[in-house]
C-alpha cells in the first residue's frame, strides 16, 4: 500500500509521519511546492514545533516515510491520496473576508487528474465548505488517463501543541464517504492503532459539515466564557470560579471554558467565516448571524484588552516600554497565524508603545512578518507610518527577564509554562513603576505577584493591587 500526502504543513506533516509511524508497512510519501519546507523535514530542525514529533519523525523517516517536491511521481504511485493543503480566507473577489480560498484544493484534484492512472482514493484532509467534494469529483472525472476515484472526507481534529497525543488517540477519526471499500480501506489503516468504535463512517456532506461544526463549537465556548468575562470585571466576579462552578455541572463540562485574550489559530475564525458564508449561501440569515457573532465577540475582547491597558496606564503608552511575554497563539507551538498577540502588538504600537517581544519559539523574521499582516488590509496594503512602528519602536529579546527590562508594563499574551518559572523578584526591581502586569491567559499567580507590589490586571477579574 501506497500513500501520498498533498500538502506538508501542520496537518498533512504530523498526520503522516503518524500513518508511517504505526503502519511500517504502508510507504507514506509526503510532498509539497515549498521547497523550503520539505528541507526542513528532511532535517533535525522540523519546520514546525510540537512535542514528541520529532521522535515520530525520526523513527519513521529512516523507514517508510519520505518528504518530498516530487507531486506528480508521489500521486502516480500512490493507493490513497491525502489533499491536505491550506484553504484560507479569501481575501479578494466575491467572498472576500468570509469565504474559503478553494483554489490550492481545486489544483490538487486538476493535478490528480492529470497524473493519475488505474484506481485511486482521493481523501480530502483539508477543512472544507460542505459540497466541495462535489467539484472535486467533477474535476476528477475529467481524468485524461481513463483512471477512476473514489472520493472520501477525513477532516483532521488534531488540536496544535497537542498534534501527537491527539493523533495517537483522538476522540475519534471520521470518515465521510459513497464507496463502503473505500471508506473500509482508510477505516483499516486507522484502526491499526484506534479502536473500531472511534472510527466513525457519514455521508460526505455530513463528514465536510462536521469539521466546519466541531471549530464552531469550540469557538463558541471560547466566546461564552469570554463575554462573561466583560460582565466579571465590571461587577468584581472572578471568571475562573464561574468558569469552575459552571464546568462541574456535567452536561457543561469543564474543557474549553478558560477565558484568554482571544482565541487565535488558523482554523477557528477562518471555519467559522466559512460557516457564516455558506449559510449566507443558502439564504439563512439568522444563522449566519448567529455564528457571525462568535467571531465580533473575539475581536471585541481582543480590542476590549488593549484599551484596557492604554486606560490603566494613565491614558498614554506613548515612549514607553512594554514588555510582551508570548506570541504564538497557544503555547507549545511556533504557529502564529491569527494570534491574538499581533493584534494586541498594533494596537500598542499605533498608541506609540515601544515593545519589547519574548517568544521561546517564535523567530524575530516570523514576529516582524506578522506585525506587518496585522497593521494592513486585506489587499496587503500597509501604510508609511506602520511599517516606520514596527521598524523602529519594536525589539526581539532573548528571552522574558531582557524584555521586562526597565518596563512599565508586562503582558502576557501565551500561557509559556516557562513564563510561571521567571524570577519575580528581580523583574519587579528592573521594571519602572507602577509596575503593571497585563494577564492576558489567567497564568501567573497574581496574588504572589500583587505582595511583590505589582499591578495587576487580568481578564475576568477585579485589578490586584
Ligand atoms: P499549512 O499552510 O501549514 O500547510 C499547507 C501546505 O500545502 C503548505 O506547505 C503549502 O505549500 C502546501 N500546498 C498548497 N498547495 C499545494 C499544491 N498544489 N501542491 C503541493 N503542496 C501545496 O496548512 P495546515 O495548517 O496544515 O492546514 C491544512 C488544512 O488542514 C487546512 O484546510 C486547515 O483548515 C486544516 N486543519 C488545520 C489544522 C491545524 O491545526 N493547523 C487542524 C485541522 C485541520
Ligand atoms: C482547533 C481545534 O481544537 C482542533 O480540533 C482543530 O482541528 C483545529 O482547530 P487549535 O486551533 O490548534 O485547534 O487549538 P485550540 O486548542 O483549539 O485553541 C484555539 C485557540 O483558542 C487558542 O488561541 C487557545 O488559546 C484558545 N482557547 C482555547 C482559549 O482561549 N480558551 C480555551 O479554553 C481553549
Amino acid at each position: 500500500m501506497k500513500i501520498c500526502c498533498i500538502g506538508a504543513g501542520y496537518v498533512g506533516g504530523p498526520t503522516m509521519a503518524m500513518i508511517a509511524k504505526q503502519c511500517p508497512d504502508i510507504d507514506v510519501h509526503v510532498v509539497d511546492l515549498n521547497q523550503a519546507r520539505i528541507d526542513a523535514w528532511n532535517s533535525d530542525k522540523l519546520p514546525i514545533y510540537e512535542p514528541g514529533l520529532d521522535e515520530v519523525v525520526a523513527e519513521a523517516r529512516s523507514r517508510n516515510l519520505t518528504f518530498s517536491t516530487r507531486v506528480d511521481e508521489a500521486i502516480a504511485a500512490a493507493d490513497i491520496i491525502f489533499i491536505s493543503v491550506n484553504t484560507p480566507t479569501k481575501t479578494f473577489g466575491i467572498g472576500a473576508g468570509r469565504a474559503a480560498n478553494l483554489e490550492f484544493i481545486e489544483k490538487c484534484a486538476r493535478q490528480i487528474a492529470r497524473v493519475a492512472t488505474g484506481h485511486k482514493i482521493v481523501v480530502e484532509k483539508s477543512t472544507l465548505p460542505v459540497r466541495t467534494a462535489e467539484a472535486v469529483k467533477r474535476i476528477l472525472s475529467s481524468a485524461e488517463n481513463g483512471a477512476t476515484f473514489d472520493v472520501l472526507s477525513n477532516p483532521e481534529f488534531l488540536a496544535e501543541g497537542t498534534a501527537v497525543e491527539d493523533l495517537l488517540s483522538p476522540d475519534r477519526v471520521l470518515i465521510g464517504g459513497e464507496s463502503p471499500v473505500a471508506i473500509a480501506a482508510l477505516a483499516n489503516i486507522y484502526a491499526t492503532w484506534i479502536s473500531r468504535d472511534r472510527i466513525l463512517t457519514t455521508n460526505l456532506w455530513s463528514s465536510e459539515l462536521s469539521k466546519l461544526t466541531a471549530n464552531a463549537f469550540l469557538a463558541q465556548r471560547v466566546s461564552s466564557i469570554n463575554a462573561i468575562s466583560a460582565l466579571c470585571e465590571a461587577t468584581g466576579a472572578d471568571v475562573d470560579e464561574v468558569a469552575r462552578a459552571i464546568g462541574t455541572d456535567s452536561r457543561i463540562g469543564p474543557k474549553f471554558l478558560k477565558s484568554s485574550v482571544g482565541f487565535g489559530g488558523s482554523c477557528f475564525q477562518k471555519d467559522i467565516l466559512n460557516l457564516v458564508y455558506l449559510c449566507e449561501h443558502f439564504g439563512l440569515r439568522e444563522v449566519a448571524a448567529y455564528w457571525e457573532q462568535v467571531v465580533s465577540m473575539n475581536d471585541y475582547q481582543k480590542r476590549r484588552f488593549s484599551e484596557r491597558i492604554v486606560r490603566t496606564m494613565f491614558n498614554t503608552v506613548s515612549d514607553k516600554k512594554i514588555a510582551v511575554w508570548g506570541f504564538a497563539f497557544k503555547k507549545d507551538t511556533n504557529d502564529t497565524r491569527e494570534s491574538a498577540a499581533m493584534y494586541i502588538c498594533r494596537d500598542l504600537l499605533r498608541e506609540r508603545a515601544r515593545l519589547s517581544i519574548y517568544d521561546p519559539r517564535v523567530s524575530e523574521k516570523q514576529i516582524r512578518a506578522d506585525l506587518v499582516t496585522a497593521c494592513s488590509d486585506l489587499q496587503g496594503q500597509i501604510c508609511e507610518s506602520d511599517l516606520k512602528l514596527i521598524e523602529t519602536n519594536v525589539t526581539i529579546e532573548k528571552d522574558g527577564m531582557s524584555a521586562a527590562d526597565s518596563s512599565h508594563a508586562i503582558v502576557v499574551m501565551t500561557e509559556w509554562d516557562e513564563f510561571k518559572e521567571f524570577d519575580f523578584t528581580k523583574i519587579y526591581q528592573s521594571m519602572q513603576q507602577p509596575a503593571f502586569v497585563f494577564d492576558g491567559r489567567n497564568l501567573l499567580d497574581h496574588k504572589k505577584l500583587a505582595l511583590l507590589g505589582f499591578e495587576i490586571h487580568a481578564i475576568g477579574k477585579s485589578a490586584t493591587v
